[in-house]
């Protein structure tokens, strides 16, 4: 049995100073996305220290109501908390149990028969990654909390997260590489040296794989187009490790571009800007604009600066079909295959990432995704959104039938039963639970239940595993708040959309 350890003040909660009522315990926005995900293939363990108690300033109650409070919200999210541990002391006390001692981590190890070398522990002071080598466990230190002031105090090398999402990130593809960081290392220098030959790269990004080659190399570039059999007139993503480098790719940096890339990157935001004459044309397909995105994935990031050029990268899977979200999904290339796959695990977001226009007075949508349009309004104000129908000339990504799996999907309204037409059909439910109808009539089914986040996370894995069962149909059933989310409707309805009915 492998486990998470989670630091709780500055890791998953907003370190306020002495905690003493669950009023005051505000989460970190990526805390339930990477906990849903580290709880999928680990047991999950806070262990927080509080020597508030010691010091006379908490009581045992009110630690014990905050911690109780967390374990509720995250139950409601769907993630479990197996133990909450908590030290009450301080230095003088000499306790067996302040961090950084494992004495927790050994409890927790006997208790739940938990094997110590294959678990981390993530959290944002030194003495939590102390502790976990201490135990003999992984540890991963986050910049978020206190984590970037008391950065210099850190001993040694360690593996470094801007917060619990990327912590996640780096679990998860330290999970696929025997939880070695040097097999992991090997995988990312392997990768950039192909990119430096001129080679074409599968990796993990933290909203869907990525199929990339240096941007400046036209032949590789070429190739990517041609794995994909993606047209030439779809413009690909530039990705850099840091702003500073993806701006070097524009020519103009307006305030806006200034203000989203301050607070959204590293993540799942993509800004469409004009383009430095440097980047060649097979790159924004002759547009006179360019992509660009820093991927909130600590591996994607640090492949692109091994690789030391900037990464044109597509979503790793054959034009006009399903996103990959795992690496076995991105190894579905119909012509021609890449250098080297790196194995990420399960992509956190699941859903590519938004795409905005910054090239005009206000701003343009052209694709919703894993960042909300009201997150981007509530920063910069007015944002149009592209006509979905109109938005191939501007964004020429936005075909109508895309992000589609190979199995003809219908859409088929709540209370409707499932046609004898639909021959062998699989049932994705999403937003409420498959009817007893549904149940009886289908082969296989699929639920996805949850917030916003989860329900995306989870959608193109669900729709590969029903892709693949041999079906001949995919019914989707969208119910409840969920039809009303518009990066949802936008892919399932470009998933459903038939080529019988002449999109291409
Ligand atoms: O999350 C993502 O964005 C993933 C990961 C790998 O980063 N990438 C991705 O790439 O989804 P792709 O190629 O599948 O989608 C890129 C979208 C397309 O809709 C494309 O038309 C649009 O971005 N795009 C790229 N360059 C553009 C440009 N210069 N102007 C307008 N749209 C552009
Ligand atoms: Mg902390």
């Amino acid at each position: 049995m492998k486990a998470v350890f989670l630091d709780r003040d500055g890791t998953l909660i907003e370190d306020r100073g002495y905690i003493a009522s669950p009023d005051d315990a505000v989460f970190l926005p990526s805390a339930f996305l990477a906990l849903r995900r580290l709880s999928k293939n680990n047991l999950l363990f806070m262990v927080t220290q509080q020597s508030g108690v010691a010091r006379g300033i908490l009581s045992m109650e009110n630690v014990r109501r905050v911690n109780n409070y967390i374990e509720r919200r995250l139950a409601d999210a769907g993630i479990h908390i197996q133990h909450s541990y908590f030290c009450p002391h301080d230095t003088e006390d000499r306790c067996p149990c302040k961090k950084p001692s494992p004495f927790f981590l050994s409890d927790a190890a006997v208790r739940w028969g938990i094997d110590l070398a294959d678990s981390y522990v993530i959290g944002d002071h030194p003495h939590d990654v102390e502790m976990a080598k201490a135990a003999g466990a992984h540890g991963i230190y986050v910049l978020s909390g206190h984590g970037r002031k008391h950065r210099a105090e850190l001993q040694g090398e360690w593996t470094v997260a801007n917060d619990i999402g990327e912590a996640a990130d780096w679990v998860a593809a330290l999970h696929c590489h025997g939880n070695q960081p040097a097999l992991l290392d090997d995988a990312i220098q392997k990768s950039a040296s192909a990119v430096k030959n001129g080679g074409v790269v599968v990796f993990p990004t933290e909203t869907v794989y990525g199929v990339g080659a240096d941007a400046f190399n036209e032949k590789a570039i070429s190739r990517i187009y041609r794995m994909k059999g993606r047209p030439a007139s779809n413009p690909l993503i530039v990705h850099e490790a840091t702003a500073e480098k993806a701006f070097q790719l524009t020519t103009s940096r307006n305030g806006k571009a200034e203000i989203l890339a301050n607070h959204f990157w590293p993540g799942p935001l993509t800004l469409v800007l004009p383009a430095h004459h440097s980047v060649p044309p097979p790159v924004t397909a002759g547009l006179p604009t360019v992509a660009i995105r820093v991927p909130g994935h600590p591996v994607a990031r640090a492949f692109i600066h091994a690789a030391g050029s900037p990464i044109a990268a597509p979503s790793a899977n054959p034009s006009g079909f399903l996103s990959p979200v795992t690496a076995l999904h991105a190894a579905d290339f119909v012509y021609d295959a890449p250098d080297v796959i790196i194995d990420g695990g399960e992509c956190r977001f699941g859903i590519e990432s938004t795409v905005i226009s910054l090239t005009n007075q206000v701003p343009l949508l052209l694709r919703h995704g894993a960042l909300p349009l009201e997150a981007i309004r509530r920063l910069i104000g007015e944002v149009r959104v592209a006509d979905p129908l109109r938005s191939a000339m501007q964004s020429p990504g936005m075909m109508r039938r895309h992000y589609a799996p190979k199995t003809p999907l219908h859409v088929i309204p709540a209370g409707l039963p499932l046609d004898d037409d639909l021959g062998l059909v699989g049932v994705l439910t999403i937003g409420g639970h498959t009817s007893r109808n549904d149940h009886e009539r289908a082969e296989l089914t699929r639920v996805l239940s949850g917030d916003r986040d989860m329900i995306l996370a989870g959608l193109y894995n669900a729709l590969h595993d029903l892709d693949s069962a041999g079906l001949d149909s995919i019914a989707v059933r969208l119910t409840g708040t969920a039809s009303a989310c518009p990066v949802l409707s936008d892919r399932i309805r470009r998933a459903s959309y038939q080529v019988k009915e002449g999109c291409r």
